[in-house]
């Protein structure tokens, strides 16, 4: 199992990538992807963004629709690069029909599934707080059933990682994670996501399966969910509800826009190196109260208009990227690097769409009450 096992690229699409620069490691062009979590966040970014840049690719997204999936999240998505599966990643049932092209609407026209990008996760550190068990069976058992079936058809596999795995850094330290920081996770989440990275190393060691790992920082953009930190701050204002700030507000994430993360991802599965992990950031460090002012200003609201509530038990101090592997080794660089804009887009974004974020607020608000934040 090496690079020069998989097939050429041809010339012209990367070409047309901004974000794909020649890059040293050989090429793969995948024709058929399995998207694990396309319907959340991040993962529906990434649908669109590989239909709008490499419209020659079919996508099966495999989600289970959870309270953070909405199949609306495609909508848009041409009916000729999409086959929606509701379902999950832990059904190694489904999953191996999926790989054998058993539960392909139209398998003449499609060609076999050549490459797993897996988003599916359960992603909110507060959730995995209060109840552990989702994070471990779909973080942990659910990435064992795909990596399984990765082996079984020797297929590419891409597993979407977090920065989280490394733990905190200190506030005045110069220091920034890179691919040699020990692991030292602190939540349950991180905990399961590092489980879940070990796994797809030992099982390219082992059984010589394709696989390759991204650990990003925090990402921003359109379809977060309203309990994430950006998401929650504009939606409480829209919706009357005074902002909430953990703690003094003083801990740091190093933000990216979900665009920049998608053509990260799509950089290392089309020319990364197998077995490699890469962190992908921006240069975005940011501490939360400042965030918090920047949200306020742009939304016309006086610097002081938030609550301070309980910090998040065992919260991460500061994450920082540095992104120096992936920008050597891939040519990849973030395009939007403008964290005020970023954020300008990103409200705008929630303004227009009330009608989806609207119906998940109450019961957010709700959940978090409970635990005083
Ligand atoms: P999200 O919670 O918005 O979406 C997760 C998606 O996975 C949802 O559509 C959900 O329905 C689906 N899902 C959950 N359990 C499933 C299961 N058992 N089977 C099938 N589908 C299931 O998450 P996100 O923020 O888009 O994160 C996506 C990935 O990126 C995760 O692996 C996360 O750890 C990682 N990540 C996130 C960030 C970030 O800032 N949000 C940063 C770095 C890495
Ligand atoms: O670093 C990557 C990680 O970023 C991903 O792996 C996770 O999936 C993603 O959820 C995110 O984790 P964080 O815990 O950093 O993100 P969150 O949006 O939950 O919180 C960001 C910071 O803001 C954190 O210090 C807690 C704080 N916070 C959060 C909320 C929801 C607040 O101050 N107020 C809030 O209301």
């Amino acid at each position: 199992m090496n690079n020069s096992e998989q097939v050429s690229e041809s010339a012209d699409e990367s070409a047309t990538d901004p974000a794909n620069v020649p890059a040293p490691n050989p090429s793969f062009a995948p024709q058929h992807i399995l998207v694990t979590g396309g319907a959340g966040f991040i993962g529906a970014n990434f649908v669109h963004w590989v239909a709008r840049n490499h419209p020659q690719v079919h996508m099966t997204v495999l989600d289970a629709l959870t309270y953070a999936g909405k199949r609306e999240n495609l909508d848009g998505v041409p009916a000729a690069n999409l086959t929606f599966v509701h379902g999950n990643i832990c059904d190694a049932e489904l999953v191996e029909s999926l790989l054998s092209g058993l539960n392909q609407r139209s398998a003449a026209a499609v060609p076999p599934i050549d490459a797993i990008v897996h988003f599916a996760a359960e992603s909110h550190n507060d959730n995995s707080i209060l109840d552990a068990s989702p994070f471990l069976n779909t973080n942990v058992t659910g990435t064992y059933v795909l990596l399984e079936a990765a082996r079984r058809h020797d297929i590419r596999f891409h597993h979407i990682s977090t920065d989280e795995v490394y733990g905190d850094l200190a506030l005045d330290e110069p220091r920034k994670f890179t691919e040699d920081s020990p692991y030292k996770p602190s939540s349950p989440y991180s905990a399961s996501k590092a489980a879940s990275d070990h796994l797809i190393r030992a099982w390219h060691r082992t059984y010589g399966v394709k696989a390759t790992i991204s650990n990003c920082s925090n990402n921003y953009g359109p379809y977060q969910h309203v309990e994430k930190f950006i998401p929650r701050q504009i939606t409480n204002i829209l919706a009357g509800i005074r902002p909430k700030l953990y703690g003094t507000g003083s801990a740091v994430r190093d933000w990216i826009s979900v665009e920049d993360h998608c053509t990260a991802v799509w950089a290392i599965l089309t020319h990364g190196r197998i077995g490699d992990t890469y962190l992908v950031g921006a240069n975005g460090e940011m501490s939360n109260i400042d965030v918090l002012r920047m949200i306020l200003e742009c939304m016309g609201q006086p610097s002081d208009a938030f609550d301070h509530v309980n910090d998040r038990p065992g919260g991460d101090k500061r994450y920082a990227i540095d992104a120096t592997k992936i920008t050597r080794e891939l040519g990849w660089r973030p395009r939007f690097t403008d964290f005020a804009e970023g954020l300008d887009e990103t409200i705008q974004w929630y303004r227009e769409h009330e009608d989806w974020w609207r119906p998940d607020k109450d019961a957010t608000e709700a959940k978090y009450r409970l635990q005083g934040h």
